[in-house]
């Protein structure tokens, strides 16, 4: 029952391959998977939603402006409550359409409207699938962090035989597993420190200075990392995010307090993360009363000054842990990127383009670029708990040849 909890989302297009939906639903149920069904109009031409209704003891959604089914679970609730969307079998018209974007219809919209993760198994006829303009959509999907799967090479429908198969049922419910597995032992007893969110500035009791940061990657990052076997402490800047289970959470607002409360940790920190949206700057005076408006004075000088370098003096420290920091970057990604790493002494640096939208400071999904002193690694678009665990992934294996 290794899908226990998890809800996938299973859309159907419309191939001779939908007839092994039924199968794929009944495996993924028996993992432990609640599997709710949507099916394009070509679909119910190759199997049934009486059939689909059957196996996966929900109703089949297949219309984006049916009232009734809206008053239900509606597309945007369906949305969010996919774990995993599963497109199988993915025809290369449906992956047309979410290459351009479609939503005219309800699985592209939903696709569209759903932060979760989207795996997409293509099948149809060899010629179609090694056709220019299929590859090309595959080439751009995949780019986008759509996980492709398949698909398989054999005798098809039509009699010819080479790629374009659907994967089997048995083969799609390993993938699903192994997607949602995550490897225990790669971190175990791992002693790791992550810092994450923004911090807060105080110019006098009501006010501050502070970013947009929602701290959703450093609270992915230790969630992973607990699940790897890490004992992980995440320092926190103030934000609206429930501490992972296991995760020992240290709160604080200020940038000194997050220096005060790093450093603390060196004692027992194998690997340091500054996931952190850390203020460069604090107004040097913090009013002890609110700062009141002037009569007759139209401005106002607040003097800052520069804050600690968390990461950098961690770095810097007798036995350092091995050290990531991240780098939001908006332009010569790479050069600013090994620039950090160099004058921060840390081991790597995950490089985001934060001028890309959809991506980065507080967005649901993140693309990263790692760089450690010989290597580049990329991670391609995906939700932040996916990042989380590729990210992991290189720091196990770069910590372990350390
Ligand atoms: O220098 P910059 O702010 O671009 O560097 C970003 C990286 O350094 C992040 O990993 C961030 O958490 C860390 N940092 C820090 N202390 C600061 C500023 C940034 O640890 N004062």
């Amino acid at each position: 029952m290794s899908l226990r909890g998890k809800n996938i989302l299973l859309g159907i297009s419309g191939g001779i391959a939908a007839y092994k939906c039924a199968e794929l639903t009944r495996r993924l149920k028996d993992q432990g998977a609640d599997v709710r069904i949507v099916m394009t109009k070509a679909a119910k031409a190759f199997i049934t939603p009486l059939t689909m209704q059957a196996v996966s003891g929900h109703a089949v959604a297949d219309d984006l402006l049916d009232p009734s089914a809206e008053a239900g679970m509606g597309h945007i609730e369906l949305a969010k409550w996919a774990d995993l969307i599963l497109l199988a079998p993915a025809t290369a018209n449906l992956m047309a359409r979410l290459r351009a974007g479609f939503a005219d219809e309800l699985l592209t919209t939903l696709c569209l409207a759903s932060p979760a993760p989207i795996a997409i198994a293509p099948a149809m006829n060899m010629e179609m699938y090694i056709a220019p303009a299929t590859q090309e959509n595959i080439t751009v999907l995949a780019s986008r962090g759509f996980s492709i799967w398949g698909p398989g090479e054999g005798v098809q429908a039509c009699g010819d035989i080479g790629p374009g198969r659907l994967l089997e049922p048995a083969d799609l419910v390993e993938r699903v597993v192994n997607f949602f597995t995550v490897d225990k032992q790669i971190l175990a007893g791992v002693n790791i420190t992550i810092t994450a969110g923004p911090t807060q500035e105080a110019l006098d009791p009501v006010r501050y200075i502070s970013n947009h940061s929602s701290g959703k990657m450093g609270f992915s990052l230790a969630e992973i990392a607990q699940k790897m076997g890490a004992h992980v402490t995440l320092i926190s800047g103030p934000v609206k995010l429930t501490t992972p289970k296991n995760v020992e959470r240290v709160d604080i607002l200020s940038a000194l307090d997050m220096h005060q409360a790093s450093l603390a940790q060196l004692d027992c920190c194998d690997i340091f993360i500054a996931c952190a949206a850390v203020a460069d700057y604090r107004p040097e005076q913090v009013a002890t009363h609110k700062i009141k408006k002037q009569q007759g004075i139209d401005d106002l000088t607040i003097k800052l000054i520069k804050n600690p370098d968390i990461i950098a003096d961690v770095a810097s420290v007798e036995n350092a842990p091995f050290c990531v920091g991240f780098a939001a970057e908006t332009q010569n990604i790479e050069r600013y990127a090994l620039d950090k790493l160099k004058r921060k002494k840390c081991q790597l640096i995950a490089a985001n383009d934060v001028a890309k939208s959809g991506q980065g400071f507080n967005s649901e999904k993140n693309a990263l670029t790692v760089f450690s002193e010989t290597e580049r690694f990329d991670i391609t678009l995906a939700t932040k708990k996916v990042v989380a665990k590729q990210l992991l992934e290189i720091i196990a294996q770069q910590y372990s040849q350390k």
